[in-house]
């Protein structure tokens, strides 16, 4: 969900009016994902190198995604029959956030709607070392010498239980994954849009499920 600041540079907004405009776009993309039977929706809200922004920036944009998560997401999980997963090293999230991220977990516990994943100060990178630590911890407990397989990494990942995504979309020009999800994306269709992510419209993503379903998908084999 990129370009968020320059949508709000570019008419001589505060950078934080860019972010809540991105909230809003994402309750459209929500919905479009709804309606075209998306099952998984992940959405990159806050990543681990965010951290480098202004203490100003970061707070600002926590702020927004605690509203968004009181005022918006958790009526519409309970409405809708949504899932809901955080990924991210949440522990590095003021408390007040945390709080919110609590009451939407608990908000989509019992549902079996469409999951929406969300990741907040998260980092794929560290994603992967924290699993390789967990994975040595258990080896050492058990005096375990066996190799390692690609399946017991995956389990140990925060995406553990999750499918891989079938498709990545990012918005705002550029052609790059910053740290989101390495491993699980390696099959991935990528698709990047030069348009900032406030300007989000639900036929964005008509369009990238219709050239989706023309793909034929072979993962290195043929046909
Ligand atoms: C990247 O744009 C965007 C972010 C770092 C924050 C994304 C947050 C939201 C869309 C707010 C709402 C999220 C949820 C889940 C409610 P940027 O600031 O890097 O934009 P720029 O490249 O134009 O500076």
């Amino acid at each position: 969900m990129d370009g968020n600041g320059r949508w709000a540079e570019g008419r001589g907004l505060d950078r934080l009016s860019g972010h809540a405009a991105g909230a809003e776009a994402v309750l459209k993309a929500i919905e479009a994902s709804s309606e075209l039977g998306i099952e998984y929706l992940s959405l990159y809200a806050f990543s681990l190198d965010n951290f480098k922004r202004p203490k100003r920036e970061i707070f600002g944009i926590f702020g927004i995604i605690a509203d968004f998560l009181e005022e918006k997401l958790i009526p519409l999980v309970k409405a809708k029959n949504y899932r809901l997963r955080f990924i991210g090293d949440l522990q590095s999230l003021p408390p007040d956030l945390l709080g919110s991220v609590s009451k939407a977990n608990v908000a989509g516990l019992n549902n079996s709607g469409m999951t929406i994943i969300i990741a907040l100060g998260y980092s794929g990178r560290a994603e992967i070392a924290a699993a390789f630590n967990y994975i040595l911890e258990r080896r050492v407990l058990d005096s375990d010498m066996s190799p390692v397989t690609y399946e017991e990494i995956e389990r140990s990942l925060s995406t553990a239980m999750l499918p891989d995504p079938d498709a990545v979309v990012r918005y705002g020009g550029y052609q790059r994954l910053s740290d989101f999800l390495p491993l699980q994306t390696v099959y991935s269709e990528l698709f990047f849009l030069d348009k900032l992510w406030p300007d989000f419209e639900k036929r964005d993503l008509y369009e990238i499920s219709g050239k989706f379903e023309r793909i034929r998908r072979n993962y290195g084999n043929i046909n």
